[in-house]
């Protein structure tokens, strides 16, 4: 075995779930700190690594990548890479990976779970019974809204999108779509359910429940505006597991205030840990810790892939989640 010194150093700047980061721990000198976040405490730790694993709340600029010179993966610990520079990564020759596929399936119950809470007052029900305030069984308490039969508008298309889409088969749901990627049609899903492809504003005039699947990018920042809000139906629900930014915050609380729709569930936030001010207040919206992969088997999951992308591109393979290995590859 080569001494510690001379192996590669990968460097893990938060602790990830147990068992996940094995592939790693007898080939190469692994360095897991505890919350590297801070570009100042970043970037001086970042002289003799070869390979990163950042979290997604790590921003990944380009003065951290010069402060790089050995690096030459950023395994991305989470499926979005919208924390990384992808094009100065790829301007200095440094390959970017992520954590596609394992994480659908959790990520996709999560949506559902913030979807259902919102629409049948979990949360002010559980809230009710822990504060002693429920005097007895009434035909007008806590009243929501029906979901089966009604129509679901999944906003992008990918793998988590259609796992939503998938699930509204339970409920006898139509499905309506929009995709920036592909032409919109018909899409039979596992033949549980046809989902219809549809321009945005027709899907956000016509669904009841409203779910954002995109990646955040130049595009989808602020899809969901004031005027995109405006489109919903008044009882509809809005629901984001995706990213924070795609939804205008500040836009939404005031059209929720103003009474524009029946309610929205939230997984993520523009300016995460921060909300919008007049979010929290609100008793309409569901608020959830960006939850969405929040699974013990999921989470070892990701810290398995981001290990087995980092040991590939190491041993001088093609990493299985290679994100710019079109770009990279034509600059060869
Ligand atoms: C979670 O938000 C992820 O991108 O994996």
């Amino acid at each position: 075995m080569q001494p510690d010194n001379e192996r590669p150093h990968v460097l893990v700047t938060h602790r990830l779930m147990d068992g996940g980061l094995d592939l790693l721990l007898d080939r190469y000198r692994v360095t897991v700190a505890d919350g590297l976040e801070d570009p100042a405490e970043l970037i001086p730790a970042l002289t003799d690594v070869d390979a990163l694993i950042p979290l997604l709340t790590v921003q990944i600029t380009d003065e951290v990548l010069a402060a790089a010179p050995r690096l030459k993966v950023v395994a991305n610990h989470a499926v979005g890479f919208d924390n990384v520079d992808v094009e100065a990564a790829t301007r200095r020759g440094i390959i970017v990976t992520n954590t596609p596929g394992v994480l659908t399936e959790a990520t996709a119950d999560l949506t559902w779970a913030a979807l259902l809470a919102a629409v049948r007052q979990v949360v002010p029900g559980d809230a009710m019974m822990r504060a002693g305030a429920y005097t007895g069984w009434s035909p007008t308490l806590m009243l929501g809204a029906d979901m089966a039969r009604k129509t679901l508008g999944v906003v992008g298309f990918g793998a988590i999108g259609r796992a939503v889409a998938r699930r509204a088969a339970g409920f006898a749901m139509g499905v309506l779509y929009t995709d920036a990627g592909e032409p919109s049609d018909a899409v039979s899903l596992d033949g549980l359910i046809i989902a219809r492809g549809v321009p945005l504003d027709t899907l956000l005039q016509q669904s009841d429940f409203v779910s954002l699947h995109v990646p955040l990018t130049a595009e989808t920042h602020h899809l969901m505006d004031a005027a995109r809000l405006a489109q919903m139906k008044p009882g509809a629900y809005l629901v984001n597991t995706s990213r924070g930014p795609v939804v205008d915050e500040a836009a939404l609380v005031a059209h929720l205030q103003a009474g524009g729709i029946a309610g929205a569930a939230l997984d993520v936030f523009e300016r995460e840990p921060a909300m919008a001010p007049g979010l929290a207040e609100l008793d309409n919206v569901v608020l959830l810790p960006h939850l969405g992969s929040a699974t013990g088997e999921t989470r070892r999951a990701m810290a398995h892939t981001a290990a087995a992308n980092a040991h590939a591109v190491l041993l001088g393979e093609e990493p299985p989640n290679w994100v710019n290995r079109q770009e990279l590859l034509g600059k060869r």
